[in-house]
């Protein structure tokens, strides 16, 4: 049953989400993840899958296309609205990937595809109790976030150690593997490795980077 953008819980004022700031890109620019996911892991049939902070659902397209049950979160309402288009069959939620409304054990696999590097530490650390909190024993976390080493780090004001504010306020963090496996602790990394590609920029060849993880709960 598609779940519509319901806010389940009061979305957390203690956790800088930059809410105002995400709300505001989607609503000006739409469309902001251009492209499809890429790289995607197996997943097996009947999982019970959440994405958290799923933007206006590029990797939610992937995940929901091959007509699996998903439910997808964000703390945007225009980035949810977004998403239905994206996938009519997904459960939508309004909700901050922080606190999540869900119970213990409730879910096989989790994606967290570049949402905790919006966050400030204490956010990043929330996200990660919670996914222990709501991942199945012998469940997966599929994790992306830009590195340290990715083209853009260290531009706009840093706020907080390898966090930064560019533009209309949004932050991210540039996280090395140490600092992810250290974030999961009570999960087990299973892979923990750097994508690297080249981005044209005025004629330059830039490097994009990101720390891609699996951690197993078990
Ligand atoms: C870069 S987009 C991620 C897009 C998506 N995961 C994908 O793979 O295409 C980051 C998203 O995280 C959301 N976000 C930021 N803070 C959040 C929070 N505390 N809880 C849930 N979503 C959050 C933003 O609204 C934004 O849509």
């Amino acid at each position: 049953m598609p779940k519509d953008y319901c806010a389940a819980r009061p979305i957390s004022t203690l956790v800088d989400t930059n809410l105002t700031a995400w709300d505001q890109d989607y609503r000006l620019r739409g469309r902001l993840w251009g492209s499809s996911a890429k790289g995607m892991p197996d997943l097996p049939e009947n999982a019970r899958i959440l994405e958290l902070g799923c933007g206006d659902g590029k990797t939610l397209a992937a995940l929901a296309g091959s007509g699996r049950k998903v439910a997808a979160l964000d703390v945007s309402l225009q980035a949810l609205q977004l998403c239905r288009s994206v996938s009519p069959v997904a459960a939508l939620i309004l909700a901050d990937a922080c606190r999540l409304p869900f119970k213990q054990e409730s879910f096989d696999i989790v994606f967290a595809f570049h949402v905790a590097g919006h966050l400030l530490l204490p956010g990043r650390h929330a996200l990660a109790r919670e996914v222990s909190r709501v991942l199945s024993s012998g469940g997966s976390l599929f994790f992306r976030e830009f590195c340290v080493e990715d083209m853009r780090a260290g531009q706009g004001m840093e706020t907080e150690p390898g966090t930064f504010r560019r533009g209309r306020g949004i932050l991210t963090h540039y996280f090395t593997k140490g600092e992810v496996e250290a974030l999961f602790c009570g999960l087990l990394p299973a892979i923990v490795g750097t994508h690297r590609w080249n981005l044209r920029v005025k004629g330059e060849n830039m490097l994009r980077s990101e720390i891609e993880a699996t951690f197993l709960k078990i």
